[in-house]
């Protein structure tokens, strides 16, 4: 069966907004340390402690917004420990991640380093749980104010004389578990208290962002909404791909075909997630003045053998991309919600886009969607019709297909199309109402193995090439999509 698609480029929706092309860097395992920081002194090529050559490969995807100190870290975390002369730092233990002894040798001056090389806004997550009141609007104060203060004169003695510009702050994080433990009507009232005292100095602006629901609790997000919705600017939603269980987690490579299924169907629940919490959100928010801010998710599998378990560290294959592509799509059909989300995370943890080893680093089949699918940030969203074949394992259909549209400011358009079965093929035909094509190119991300993946000895076993597989006839586009593959097209 050939599918159809039908793009409708004179139908413009929203904008996409480019933060949904957002990461996360947590206190965890090797992303900060190791990953991102290596210190000053390190043999390892830096700048300011950070490494080059990390930094030039995440510069290449245009990464909007970095979300940091954690995650579980961030309500453990007193940013006071983490500002001074590095040998006067305090030294913690990581309770949350392997109980290792963090130093604070990163805190809040390097991570704005680290956005600034980068050239993306920091989004910054305070402490509700383990943390005051008063120490969260001193954060915002040392960050923000321009004038005499007492935090703005120590900022300056620690050698930062103007005031950073600081938007996304966040206030906690799943605070109904390691952040608290709460109940969304306790959190809800601690969110309005925390949040009045983090103050806009200047002209800085917060959006502040409440911490939300986990998965399907949509009674959180019920209550949030309900009793604070109107001191937020954005609330959050975390939600892993998991095979198997929370319990009982697969591994990143060795999987089979029903798992490579189940993983499938587990990411497209994504979109009944966005769904239905939107839905929520519309009852106390129909103008869409809240953003849905998904500031964790990806695949979430056992540690690598021999790695500490409080580290998650994990392999990176075809599947990821797959998780990845259908991910992005979702979001951008959802983007008059969903104003940012942040991959968990960014370098060494959990569904990273970047593994490091020493002085060595590897690209993940991750990265390479990130890199493929940039071409859609800040553009207009495109209304798209699918009439996709069915993708059916051990008596369960899921679509096999996945796809979303935009169009830049250049009037080009772009279509990212995921494939998701494992083993066919699929044929489809496009076509496009509102532009008159003269050309097309494209990129895919396949390989004829599921678990393929890039190691330290390999690293472009999985690596873009062009896409032959697409062809204009008569004003119809006609393509072919291997099994498994990720294809970004570009029409002019
Ligand atoms: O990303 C790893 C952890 O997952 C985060 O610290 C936490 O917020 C979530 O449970």
């Amino acid at each position: 069966m050939t599918a159809k698609l039908v793009i409708n480029a004179d139908l413009p929706k929203n904008v996409i907004n480019k933060n949904i092309y957002g990461h996360f860097a947590e206190h965890l395992g090797r992303c900060i340390y190791e990953g991102l920081w290596v210190g000053e002194d390190s043999p390892i090529p830096n700048t300011d402690g950070i490494r080059n050559d990390v930094i030039a490969a995440l510069k290449k995807l245009n990464i909007p917004v970095l979300r940091w100190p954690g995650g579980c870290f961030a309500d453990e975390y007193h940013w006071k420990d983490g500002i001074g002369p590095k040998e006067g730092r305090k030294r913690m233990v990581n309770t949350h991640w392997g109980g290792v002894v963090e130093n604070n040798h990163f805190g809040t001056h390097e991570f704005f380093r680290l956005c600034e090389l980068l050239e993306c806004e920091p989004y910054i997550c305070g402490n509700v749980g383990s943390g005051t009141v008063q120490e969260m609007s001193e954060w915002v104060e040392y960050m923000t104010f321009d004038g005499q203060s007492p935090m703005a004169a120590w900022r300056q003695e620690n050698g930062r004389e103007q005031p950073w510009k600081l938007k996304y702050f966040g206030v906690g994080n799943e605070n109904w578990g390691c952040g608290g433990n709460m109940r969304p009507e306790y959190y809800a009232d601690l969110y309005r208290r925390y949040q009045t005292y983090t103050r806009n100095y200047g002209d800085n602006r917060l959006y502040k962002i409440a911490g939300g629901a986990n998965v399907d609790d949509y009674n959180w997000t019920e209550v949030l909404m309900r009793e604070a919705g109107r001191f937020m600017d954005g609330l959050s939603l975390h939600s892993y791909t998991i095979p198997g269980s929370w319990e009982e987690k697969r591994q990143s490579l060795g999987f089979d075909e029903a798992e490579w299924f189940e993983t499938m169907q587990k990411s497209l629940h994504m979109n009944e997630l966005i769904t239905r919490h939107s839905a929520i959100m519309d009852k106390y928010d129909p103008q869409k003045r809240v953003g849905l801010i998904i500031d964790e998710w990806g695949t979430w599998f056992l540690n690598e053998p021999g790695t500490n378990p409080g580290f998650l560290y994990q392999q990176n294959t075809l599947r990821d991309a797959l998780v990845a592509g259908i991910h992005l799509n979702i979001f951008h059909n959802h983007s008059d919600r969903v104003q940012m989300t942040n991959i968990a995370q960014m370098v060494n943890v959990l569904q990273a886009l970047i593994l490091t080893e020493g002085d060595q680093m590897l690209l993940t089949p991750t990265y390479h969607v990130f890199d493929m699918y940039k071409v859609h940030q800040d553009n207009e969203l495109l209304e798209v019709s699918l009439q996709s074949p069915d993708y059916n394992f051990g008596g369960v259909t899921i679509p096999q297909l996945s796809v979303s549209a935009s169009r830049d400011g250049e009037g080009k358009v772009y279509v990212s199309l995921c494939n998701i079965s494992h083993e066919a093929a699929a044929s489809l035909s496009l076509d496009i109402c509102g532009i008159t094509l003269s050309s097309v190119s494209g990129q895919i991300l396949t390989h004829g193995e599921l678990g393929a993946h890039n190691t330290f000895n390999n690293p472009d076993t999985v690596a873009p090439a062009a896409f032959e597989g697409v062809s204009l006839n008569d004003g119809t586009l006609d393509c072919e999509l291997p099994p498994a593959s990720v294809v970004v097209i570009t029409l002019e």
